[in-house]
């Protein structure tokens, strides 16, 4: 027997290209994320660069905002929801202002995609956000003619290593006290070529595994 409540609300997940809208957030969120960084990433440089692109996970609707979307809501409903939503405070004449909920920066050099920086707002992990940027990441590279992706990782950071390596990501070095704020080692992990068939597959599983998984708790994910 299901234990789903069918009137839990949906939380829908869009990721999308960050724009000018978004740098507040994101350097809020960076800060929360990684309260030590120095120097925080430029953000507002970061979007323009033609040589990268970055990811932005939004909120699109969750329980207590206006407009959120009930589990088999009709489409009347979804329609009124969509009304409170332009008349909440704030929210009349213009889009609601999504929340960030996780970022990545993918730099594209030489056919080489560089993952420079990651990470979901602590509330929203262990929900998928990190996988959906990770796959965010690999097609942009794919789409900017990149072969493999690369980054550095904390030696410590075994949460963030686990999701690289669920995606092929492979240990292919070390740097000695790379990080500036305690001098901790980095590994430099890199996949494998990202246009062979293997790694199509793979990608093809993980992300229908991903959608399967989180669609059965009322999580849902889109892309624009
Ligand atoms: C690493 C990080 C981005 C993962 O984001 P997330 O949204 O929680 O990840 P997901 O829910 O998509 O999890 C995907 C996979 O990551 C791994 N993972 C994530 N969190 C984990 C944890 N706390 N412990 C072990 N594995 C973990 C698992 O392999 C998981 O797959 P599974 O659910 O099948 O076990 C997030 O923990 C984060 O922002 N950490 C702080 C910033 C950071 O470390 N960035 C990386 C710097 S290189």
């Amino acid at each position: 027997m299901s234990t789903e409540d069918p009137t839990a609300p949906l939380r829908l997940y869009l990721l999308r290209t960050a724009n000018a809208d978004d740098l507040d957030q994101l350097a809020g969120l960076e800060r929360a994320v990684f309260p030590t960084v120095w120097p925080p990433t430029n953000f507002a440089r970061e979007i323009k660069k033609s040589g990268g692109t970055v990811l932005v996970v939004a909120v699109r609707s969750e329980a207590g905002e206006p407009g959120r979307v009930e589990r088999g809501a009709s489409l009347v409903e979804r329609v009124i929801g969509g009304i409170r939503t332009l008349a909440a405070p704030g929210g009349a004449g213009r889009p609601r202002r999504d929340r960030a909920a996780g970022w990545v920066v993918v730099w594209f050099v030489a056919g080489e995609a560089h993952i420079a920086s990651i990470g979901v707002a602590e509330s929203d992990r262990r929900r998928g956000v990190g996988e959906l940027l990770v796959m965010g990441a690999v097609e942009a590279a794919a789409a900017n003619a990149c072969d493999e992706l690369t980054l550095e990782v904390r030696k410590s950071n075994e949460a963030a290593q686990a999701l690289y390596h669920k995606y092929g990501f492979r240990e292919v070095g070390e740097r000695k006290g790379y990080y500036v704020d305690d001098s901790e080692d980095a590994l430099i992990l890199t996949t494998p070529d990202i246009r062979e068939p293997e790694y199509a597959t793979l990608l093809a599983d993980l992300a229908s595994d991903h959608t399967r998984r989180w669609e059965k708790v009322g999580i849902r994910f889109e892309r624009s």
